[in-house]
């Protein structure tokens, strides 16, 4: 019996264990694992037989992780990582060799844009960055080579929303796959597969976790990739594995995941409208707002508006700086996801690789602050921002 999402998070990769009957999966802290005889080792070598090996290659830690995620985003199978950028890197090395080209979305976080447009061309791999909101311009920059689309939506960060199933067909019709990072979403909120994605991304380290403790990574797809994802990418390229001791925080906080997310993204929408109504905001960009240009799109995608926020002050950057340095609940610093509610600066932070100009052509303003809504009482979050925009004004004043 296939159970529903909400049973799926809290049931989906685990069992009680056969031995003891642990409800909780036993952290399996064993860098390898005992064969009985040498026809056994060799067995498991050849994959002839089911089993385990050496963590680097898998560990039921990972194997209840990579169930679960696979679940809730409707996909064949998963592989669990030491960080999202191990994931995104593992997919990356091996979808992709020398002479291949990647068309990216030109807004993305910074350490995969440095990936791709810093290192890939010493390896021989292109890429077009562009605004993937035009599909017309897409299907133009698709090239005899373009073996992937890759894109976040929401995009990390100028809330940029992708049209997943018109990104989809175009990739296919060209030979190529698509490939999406969810960390913004979560599977509570988007489940990309449905609209036509191959291989869906999450640093795990985010709302999967959404404990703040844990650095960690997922990637989920068709059973053939994924194989050859840890076989390639995890096994010998990166080395990329996640800890059993992670992987076990990791499965615990996804168990209240479908929990959690609704009431971040309640909360978001809270912030978001109270934002847009001070006049001291330029703009708030939340798929949420009336106001939100693709707020149709991300509808029909999107079954709740994510707990993202962008927003852009008056006084640009140096209003910004202060409205960061003044939030008292808000803690100023970079992730997302978490229970605390988290504000940063994208220019001078998560996207300081990029230089003036790649901000520029990525739409990132210098005077753009993230927020990442947390699971705090609402009233508390709008009056702490309610007190720094003031304290702000009175800086204004003064200076
Ligand atoms: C959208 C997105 N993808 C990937 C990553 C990288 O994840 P990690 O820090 O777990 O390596 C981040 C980190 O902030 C992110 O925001």
């Amino acid at each position: 019996m296939t159970y529903k999402f909400d049973t799926q998070c809290v049931h989906l990769g685990t069992h009680p264990d056969p031995e003891t009957g642990a409800l909780a999966t036993p952290i399996y802290q064993t860098s390898t694992f005992a064969f009985r005889n040498a026809d056994e080792g060799a067995r498991r070598f050849q994959g002839e037989e089911d089993g385990y090996i050496y963590t680097r290659l898998g560990n039921p830690n990972h194997t209840a992780v990579e169930i679960k995620v696979a679940g809730l985003e409707g996909a064949e199978a998963g592989a669990a990582a030491a960080s999202g950028m191990g994931a995104i890197s593992a997919v990356l090395w091996t979808a992709l060799k020398g002479g291949d080209h990647v068309l990216a979305g030109n807004s993305l976080y910074g350490c995969t844009y440095s990936l791709i447009s810093h290192h890939f061309p010493h390896y021989g791999i292109e890429s077009t960055f562009m605004d993937l909101t035009d599909l017309d311009a897409v299907r133009r920059a698709m090239k005899p080579n373009t073996k992937m689309i890759y894109c976040e939506s929401p995009s990390n960060p100028t809330m940029a929303i992708a049209d997943l199933e018109g990104l989809a067909r175009i990739a296919h019709e060209g030979g190529a796959i698509l490939v999406v990072d969810n960390t913004y979403c979560s599977p509570v909120v988007q489940r990309p597969i449905e609209f036509g994605a191959d291989v869906v991304l999450h640093s795990a380290t985010k709302y999967l976790n959404g404990h703040g403790d844990v650095i960690a990574g997922v990637a989920v797809g068709k059973r053939d990739f994924i194989e050859k994802l840890k076989m390639e990418g995890l096994k010998d390229m990166t080395g990329a594995t996640l800890s059993p001791f992670d992987a076990y925080l990791l499965l615990r906080g996804m168990k209240t995941l479908h929990i959690r997310v609704p009431r971040h993204c309640e909360t978001a929408m809270k912030v978001a409208q109270f934002l847009e109504k001070r006049p001291e905001v330029e703009h708030v960009w939340y798929p949420g707002l009336e106001s939100f240009p693709q707020r149709e799109l991300a509808a029909k995608q999107m079954k709740y508006f994510g707990a993202m926020i962008a927003i852009e002050l008056k006084g640009g950057y140096e209003a910004g700086k202060r409205l960061i340095n003044s939030t008292k609940l808000w803690t100023l610093a970079v992730s997302l996801g978490d229970a605390e509610s988290l504000v940063q600066h994208p220019a001078s932070m998560t996207h300081s690789a990029l230089s003036d100009d790649e901000l520029a052509a990525a739409g990132i303003s210098k005077g753009l602050v993230r927020m990442s809504v947390g699971l705090e009482d609402p009233d508390d979050l709008i009056a702490d921002l309610k007190q720094a925009l003031e304290a702000q004004a009175v800086a204004g004043i003064r200076a």
